[in-house]
């Protein structure tokens, strides 16, 4: 009984952790995360934590975890689908007709990430050829140079109706396949013609690493100016953003900006940590995403109306998850691609950081609203600004926007501040940091309950924990670490099931998120997985500690075989040997 990720992503998005818990649970911010007092035991001080990023909730007391599925079914008491049906219900979702995704669409999303791995490497591949060179003097007139071309695997569409339909047809892929891609379309006669033509792509690349849309860009004035990949299987927009698989691996802080161009020409300037927005105003589903690799993020989106209201969208989105957020304003209606051009990456260095923070925007963008020369204004005035400071958890930021207010208006800053505080009235917190640091100690024993076999191979379950954590977070480490790491080679049974699991959704293009796993494991090991994806979150890991973790278990799984030698080939043991010797040097 599975339902189609389409369906639970969809779920997820409209019953996002924080407004389902609080439903049953009054929850305080604490810094990124919610915490309450956790519904499933008696306590006193809350250990009950809830983590937007990941859309999951752990409770450090009494060990209960998972996704917003395993709460529902946890509290309300249901099985699993009655537990989806609820949280269809809730949100006014139709419950799928059929509810197992059929092997025909599996497949199908398999050949349109075939396909468009193919189609990226064919318009790249065109730059370099005399029919491209249009397009490779268009990108070097906007000052790309040629390593970011290759970088990004930028490309041309060339003049034709069937450039890639042909050359697709020979690699045995058909147009029917194509339209599903969104490569192709059916022209009123019945006949396929190529959708991007005459265009300059850019190919959108998932934290997987795959190819999953394109932009094509008109080269001169034309419209519409950009055609971009519409729903598919593979793709949709509110959960992806451009050039993720580059900057989600360079730190805690991300540039947001509004385009394509702009996010590429900043990383060849060397902001290599900055996504593009994809057109939306941050779902719910891209929000969680860029929550998942940041703390603090930069807007810089365009100075229009449109992009105003846009970063103000923005901004009551994205401070759903405590993220930092601070918005760089470009001065002239530049966008960060144009702006860099004319001035550099130094002065645009220097912007970034001279970006105002969120208060400061919105104080700003308040102000606008209201003559505060008139009593009347000033009084409107201070009435909503008070609202924005009340929503900093920090006394000392309050206190310090409270004396700005005081002297921009002419009031006293106590009374600013007491306005303030009656907004964050119920709205305070208890630390119980102390307390915590204690129940983690102890949960990791009782968690591993659910993997019984790690009490006899410690060393093993702890790299398969780091592992699988890693992996559910980065999935894309999947290219490197596959080859090295089969699921036979995993110490302990239920993470070799696990990594299985996860290496077949890999393959099959899915995601492996939490809530994707929700369907086949019970609440015990939803918490202890729970708990792997919290502690890599942690942790800043690359690929290089991914392969680490899996040398390591291999290491283990060929010692694991000297518990009993007598099973094994003379091979075998020379490698086992080999192993422990390797160890003891260490
Ligand atoms: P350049 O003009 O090439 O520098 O592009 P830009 O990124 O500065 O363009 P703009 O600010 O106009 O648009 C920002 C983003 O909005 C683009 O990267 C696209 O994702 C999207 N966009 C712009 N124009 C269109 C359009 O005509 N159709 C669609 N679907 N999206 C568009
Ligand atoms: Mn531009």
């Amino acid at each position: 009984m599975a339902l189609p990720d389409s369906f639970i992503q969809e779920l997820i998005a409209r019953n996002d952790v924080e407004s389902v818990i609080s439903a049953y649970v009054p929850l305080r911010r604490r810094g990124r995360n919610l915490v309450g007092l956790c519904p499933f035991h008696g306590e006193k001080t809350a250990s009950f934590t809830v983590y937007p990023e990941t859309a999951s909730f752990y409770c450090f007391g009494c060990h209960v975890g998972g996704d917003v599925i395993t709460f529902i079914k946890q509290i309300e008491s249901l099985e699993y689908m009655d537990a989806v049906r609820f949280l269809a219900d809730r949100s006014g979702m139709k419950m799928p007709e059929n509810s197992r995704e059929n092997e025909q669409t599996s497949r199908m999303r398999v050949r349109i990430l075939e396909i468009n791995r193919e189609a990226a490497r064919l318009f790249h591949q065109v730059l370099y050829q005399p029919e491209g060179k249009i397009a490779l003097d268009y990108y070097h007139s906007r000052g790309y140079t040629d390593s970011t071309i290759r970088r990004f695997g930028l490309g041309y569409a060339p003049d034709s109706w069937d450039f890639l339909i042909k050359a697709l047809r020979q690699k045995g892929y058909y147009p029917e396949e194509l339209k599903e891609a969104f490569l192709a379309a059916k022209g009123r006669n019945g006949g396929y013609y190529d959708v991007y033509r005459n265009r300059v792509i850019i190919p959108i690349i998932d934290v997987r690493g795959a190819v999953v849309g394109f932009g094509g860009r008109v080269l001169d004035d034309a419209k519409p100016k950009y055609i971009n990949t519409e729903n598919t299987l593979v793709y949709n927009k509110r959960r992806n953003l451009f050039a993720l698989n580059f900057a989600k691996n360079t730190g805690k802080e991300l540039n947001i900006c509004e385009g394509y161009m702009d996010a590429i020409a900043m990383h060849q300037a060397g902001f290599t940590n900055t996504v593009a927005a994809l057109g939306t105003a941050f779902p719910e589903e891209q929000v969680q995403l860029i929550a998942r690799y940041a703390d603090r993020v930069n807007l810089i989106f365009d100075a229009d109306l449109a992009g105003r209201e846009a970063t103000q969208r923005a901004i009551a989105n994205l401070r759903k998850t405590g993220l930092d957020v601070r918005v760089v304003s470009i001065p002239d209606g530049k966008d960060p691609d144009e702006y860099i051009k004319r001035n550099g990456p130094e002065a645009f260095r220097r912007l970034l950081e001279g970006s105002a923070n969120a208060v400061e925007y919105r104080l700003l963008e308040i102000g606008k609203n209201y003559d505060i020369r008139s009593s009347n204004g000033k009084i409107l005035y201070f009435k909503e600004a008070a609202k924005v400071l009340a929503e900093l958890d920090s006394p000392v930021e309050r206190d310090v926007y409270a004396g700005r207010l005081s002297e921009l208006l002419g009031i006293s800053k106590e009374a600013i501040l007491q306005e303030v505080e009656g907004n964050r009235r119920g709205k305070q917190r208890a630390a119980a940091k102390q307390q915590l640091q204690t129940l983690v100690r102890q949960e990791s024993k009782e968690l591993r309950q659910v993997n019984a076999d790690a009490a006899a191979h410690p060393r093993a379950a702890n790299a398969e924990e780091s592992l699988l954590g890693t992996l559910i977070l980065h999935p894309d480490y999947f290219k490197q670490i596959k080859p090295i790491l089969s699921p036979e080679q995993m110490v302990t049974a239920f993470n070799r099931e696990l990594y299985t699991r996860l290496l077949e959704r890999y393959q099959q293009g899915l995601m492996l998120e939490l809530s994707f796993l929700s369907v086949d494991y019970d609440e015990a090991q939803m918490a202890y997985i729970t708990r792997m994806v919290r502690d890599a979150k942690e942790r800043v890991l690359t690929p290089e500690d991914a392969v680490t973790f899996a040398t390591i278990i291999r290491d283990e799984h060929a010692l694991k075989g000297l518990a009993d030698p007598a099973n094994a080939t003379d091979e075998e043991l020379l490698k086992m040997m080999e192993t422990l010797r390797a160890r003891k040097k260490k």
